[in-house]
């Protein structure tokens, strides 16, 4: 068998980190990217920049809840990955003084996993349920009542001898997040004091998170560069400073002292990263639309099987951005590309049967 060749390409800008290695002078440089991500996380509300609605109601929450000397309110995240469910978790646990525990919904598959979780809590510290809608159900079960009232109910024994116990746990604060917007109704929604939906960021506040993070790595960059960066980050902070790394690999490799607006443009473009940030599978599925499909309205499901993607993925990941970009549209029959659709991809848009046959 001929060994495997891991192939590391234009792909890198959306898909997982590989943990570039570089050589520099500067500490945060010689690091692979993951530690790096970290250290550009932010840690304070204050570090965290964009979402200035939901940034303050969560500080009156915050600080209420301190007062008081009690834990925060349960609290939910909701929105597309990369936006900072992640960090403002951390963040709550951070301002808090609380401790912070992670779980993720996809390996909570049994109750019991979950009650040990819930039993080794300290009072006050902070459960973190990533992707809190893959949970199970029987988790689910577990969880409810520890959510309302702090107790865990313990089934002990088989059949006619089971008995169940009741255990108290100490007070903690759940915060959940979901790519799933439609999670947000139903008996889980109900449960979380505070639910905040995270949006799609605005490029100054982008191009903020580009500076901020250039300064963490040293990277020396003009202004009209970070703002390039930040358009081309499909509103996404973690787009935005995956992008930063590339194109600071690109400007090293070029030997560019300074990242200006032209280094950014020819790394962008040599990354994969257009004009209106859209990626590979963006425009695939602009493509699909426009010319395989000739705009009529289709299914998720269609799209989805045409290019070989997961529903679940082009719903939460794809097709928000694309929508907020009016670049498609939702009908009740379905999704249709929009003109802007057409002129991004370099078409013209097909004239309507009106015009055809009339
Ligand atoms: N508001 C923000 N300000 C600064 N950086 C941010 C912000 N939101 C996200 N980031 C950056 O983007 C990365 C991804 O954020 P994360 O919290 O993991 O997103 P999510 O959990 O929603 O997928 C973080 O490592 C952080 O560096
Ligand atoms: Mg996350």
């Amino acid at each position: 068998m001929s060994p495997r060749k891991e192939v590391v390409g234009a792909s890198d800008v959306g898909g997982g980190d590989r943990g570039h290695r570089i050589e520099a002078t500067n500490p945060a440089a010689i690091v692979g990217d993951s530690a790096l991500e970290s250290a550009i996380r932010p840690r304070s509300l204050e570090e965290f920049i964009g979402q200035p609605d939901l940034k303050g109601h969560l500080d009156v929450v915050i600080q209420a809840a301190i007062q008081r000397g009690e834990s925060v309110d349960h609290i939910l995240f909701a929105g597309p990955p990369g936006l900072g469910k992640t960090s403002l978790a951390q963040i709550v646990a951070n301002e808090m003084g609380a401790g912070f525990r992670v779980a993720s919904g996809p390996t909570l598959v049994r109750g019991g996993d979950l009650a040990a979780i819930l039993n080794s809590l300290n009072k006050g510290d902070v459960l973190f349920i990533d992707e809190i809608h893959r949970m199970s159900k029987s988790a689910g079960e577990v969880l409810y009542p520890a959510m309302e009232d702090f107790k865990l109910d313990i089934l002990i024994g088989e059949g006619p001898t089971a008995r169940s116990i009741r255990l108290d746990l100490a007070p903690f604060t759940l915060i959940g997040a979901t790519t799933r917007t439609g999670m947000l109704t139903g008996p889980l929604r109900d449960r979380f004091g505070f639910v905040a939906h995270l949006g799609y960021y605005e490029v100054p506040e982008l191009t903020k998170i580009v500076q901020r993070s250039s300064g963490v790595m040293n990277l020396k960059i003009t202004g009209d560069a970070s703002i390039e960066i930040a358009r081309r980050s499909r509103g996404t902070p973690r787009l935005a400073n995956r992008l930063l790394r590339r194109v600071r690999d690109f400007a090293q490799v070029n030997e560019a002292e300074m990242i200006d607006m032209e280094t950014a443009r020819r790394a962008l473009s040599f990354f994969g990263a257009d004009e209106m940030g859209l990626d590979k599978i963006d425009r695939t599925i602009l493509e699909t639309m426009c010319i395989r499909y000739g705009g009529r309205p289709i299914g998720i499901t269609t799209i989805a099987a045409t290019i070989g993607e997961d529903a679940e993925t082009i719903e939460d990941v794809y097709e928000p951005f694309l929508l907020q970009s009016g670049l498609i549209s939702r009908t009740p029959r379905g999704r249709v590309p929009t003109a802007l659709a057409y002129q991004h991809i370099g078409l013209d848009r097909p004239a309507d049967s009106g015009d055809l046959f009339g």
